[in-house]
């Protein structure tokens, strides 16, 4: 299998990259191949009808489209802002909906997220879904959240809490099942 796993945080330092890339660890030990990127790799204007009218899409979200469309399976760590989803994650989904066809058409997708708050980014998780459905990707029915983020991960990038590490390993697990028999 071939997942593309994506940081929705355009942040160096970023929680949600640290996750996807604790993710990416665990699914590296099954020999799945797997590619990381954060939001960052993938500049983009706030979308705007005129400036797609003028120039036409983005390269880096022709690129960003590209690289779901070669995944059997995407899994997206998604920061919440205000209780909902992060502006530039809702934007780069809207640029990848520009293009015909676009990428999420039954895409199995995961959603992942981490915060320093307690909530664990959750509320975010579920905003986050409903565009990702609307476009028709097969977003997996449970989410993982990790909360007090900044203090969550080991200096060599897994999770501290076995138990937490062991709950994402096993969601992975059935993630991988549910994409292999879509
Ligand atoms: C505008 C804004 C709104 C935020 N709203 C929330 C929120 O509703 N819930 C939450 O848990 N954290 C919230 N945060 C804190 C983020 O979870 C925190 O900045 C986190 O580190 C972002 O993810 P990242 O580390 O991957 O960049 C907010 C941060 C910003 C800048």
């Amino acid at each position: 299998m071939k997942f593309f796993l994506l940081s929705g945080s355009l942040r160096k330092g970023s929680f949600n990259l640290q996750l996807v890339k604790a993710a990416a660890a665990i699914l590296g030990g099954q020999n799945h191949e797997r590619e990381i990127h954060s939001l960052g790799d993938f500049p983009l204007p706030v979308y705007d009808g005129d400036f797609e009218e003028k120039n036409g899409v983005p390269a880096s979200a022709k690129s960003l489209t590209e690289k779901i469309i070669a995944a059997n399976a995407v899994i997206i760590s998604a920061p919440e802002y205000n209780g909902g989803i992060a502006g530039g994650l809702k934007n780069a989904i809207d640029w990848t909906s520009r293009l015909k066809p676009h990428p999420w058409t039954a895409k199995p997708t995961l959603l992942l997220g981490a915060s320093p708050g307690a909530m664990a980014a959750v509320r975010g998780l579920w905003h986050s879904r409903v565009p990702l459905e609307v476009l028709g990707a097969y977003v997996f029915p449970e989410m993982f959240g990790v909360g007090k983020a900044n203090e969550a991960f080991a200096p060599e990038g897994n999770l501290k809490d076995p138990a937490q590490s062991e709950k994402l390993g096993k969601i992975l697990e059935r993630f991988t099942r549910f994409s292999e028999n879509r």
